[in-house]
């Protein structure tokens, strides 16, 4: 199970079909605003009667400055007064959603993610999280995980301190890129001290779980001083690592049209810096967990693989799939049960919506005994890279052979290409599959075929 990931050019060349992350199945691409807040309260009944423990995800839209790759739903701007008027839907939001939940539903997780969740002032961080323990039922004892995204421009020690009275105990940095050139490319000017600064400050104020988040493909990275920023990051000692494939759909997110196409690297060279990245990791103790993440292994998500206990929801890798999600914030998803749904994406329109007492609900999704079924092989092997048949037959009875018959030939293509072993009672990835796990994913997406694949970036 804990193999090392072996390397296969070839293969990855053949298998690098462009995606989903899988972060949920079916992907929000299916998302349709046929769902609404009626179905959110029969689900957060659902929920409450079940008293299921809860994940709290709120998202804070704003960033003073913009980063010209990022594909998150973000707000730039340089009036900090923006932040209130948010703020006061956002804590209608909360109660309207809190009094259909029991006060005896524990939050095990809370996500502050963003945009730039420290765009936020001092009082108005205190006050938004005095809102949510009111209405929410935040363990007392550090015993949760409670993480946020820290943007080391965004924040300093009194900042770090703050966020560790306040409850938090984990963060999550976003740093892409160490070369200047690079980051005048993108318009993120993010120096090492600020970034070490932050990291010590959070290990002095004892947060559990560091996490730094690179990219790489971003406009004049080469894979000689992309190696140098990975060196530099591994000597900051993170417990975690995202190392995204920059994603570039500039006719998705309008800032990317100012990232000069000609700048970017080419294909070969980004399999160069993954392949490189992935030997500076695994030399310097790393695990990789799947999906761009990767963890020293006494982290709790190499652990939960280990003991393949390791779920993967909206926040990616997760030790909480147990628990509903509730998404709070402009765009934020909820995962309540078989429902998703999502808040609208338009600051505005949240906003009006909210104002006018009512929930922000836009889209969603509420899963079929197909999906169901998908889902959990989905997940089976993309945290844990293998799947039992049988532990699937006996949870939705059916006879998997039987079911999946049609994609046997895929299957076996894959296996005899050497990214998975196959026969009568599991799926295992190998070694030479694991980069390519979506691969095997995606086989198994019964909404593939209708999807524009363009929507998507590539596996790798
Ligand atoms: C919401 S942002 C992080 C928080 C904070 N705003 C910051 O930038 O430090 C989450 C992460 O998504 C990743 N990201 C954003 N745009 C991306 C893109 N186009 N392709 C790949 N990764 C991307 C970045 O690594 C970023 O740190
Ligand atoms: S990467 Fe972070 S700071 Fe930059 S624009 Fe995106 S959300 Fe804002």
């Amino acid at each position: 199970m804990l193999d090392a990931i072996r390397w296969d050019s070839d293969l990855i060349r053949r298998y690098d079909l462009a995606g989903p992350r899988y972060t949920s199945y079916p992907t929000a691409v299916q998302f349709h605003s046929q769902v609404g807040t009626f179905d959110l309260f029969h689900a957060l009944r659902d929920s409450r009667k079940a008293l299921r423990p809860l994940s709290l995800y709120v998202h804070v839209p704003f960033c003073a400055n913009i980063c010209y790759y990022c594909a998150c739903n973000k707000v730039i701007t340089k009036d900090r007064g923006r932040a209130l008027p948010y703020l006061q839907r956002l804590e209608q939001e909360i109660q309207l959603i809190a009094c259909h939940l029991d006060p005896a539903q524990k939050v095990e997780q809370l996500h502050f993610g963003g945009g730039t969740p420290t765009f936020l002032s001092h009082d108005e961080l205190r006050q938004l999280m005095a809102h949510l323990r009111k209405h929410f039922n935040l363990l007392e004892d550090d015993s949760g995980d409670y993480g946020i995204e820290i943007d080391p421009r965004e924040a300093d020690w009194s900042t770090m301190g703050l966020l560790r009275e306040l409850g938090f105990n984990r963060v999550s940095i976003g740093l892409q890129d160490l070369d200047p050139a690079v980051q005048r490319a993108v318009n993120r000017l993010q120096s090492l001290e600020e970034t070490r600064a932050v990291i010590d400050a959070a290990r002095t104020l004892q947060f559990r779980s560091i996490n730094i988040d690179l990219i790489y493909g971003l406009p004049k990275q080469t894979p000689e001083n992309f190696a140098r920023t990975v060196e530099e990051v591994i000597s900051l000692q993170p417990d975690r690592l995202s190392v995204f494939n920059y994603a570039h759909l500039p006719e998705r997110f309008m800032p990317q049209r100012r990232i000069n196409d000609n700048e970017l690297p080419a294909p070969a060279q980004k399999l160069e810096m993954l392949e490189r990245t992935i030997e500076q990791l695994t030399a310097a103790g790393y695990r990789y967990i799947g999906m761009d993440h990767f963890a020293l292994p006494d982290d709790e998500l190499a652990i939960a693989q280990e003991e393949e206990t390791l779920q993967r929801n909206f926040q990616g890798y997760t030790t909480h799939g147990h628990c509903d999600l509730i998404g709070l914030g402009v765009s934020a998803i909820s995962q309540i049960g078989d429902l998703y749904c999502q808040n609208s994406s338009d600051l505005n329109e949240y906003q009006n919506t909210l104002a006018a007492a009512q929930l922000a609900t836009s889209r969603g999704l509420v899963c079929n005994a197909d999906d169901r079924l998908r889902r959990a092989v989905i997940q089976q092997l993309i945290c844990n890279f293998s799947l039992e048949f049988a532990a699937i037959e006996q949870q939705f009875n059916i006879d998997f052979q039987g079911y999946f018959g049609a994609l046997w030939p895929q299957l076996q293509g894959m296996a005899s290409d050497g990214l998975i072993a196959l026969d009568r009672e599991r799926i295992a990835v190998l070694p030479a599959g694991r980069l390519l796990v979506r691969s095997v994913c995606m086989v198994f997406d019964a909404y593939l075929e209708q999807q524009n694949r363009q929507r998507f970036s590539r596996v790798i």
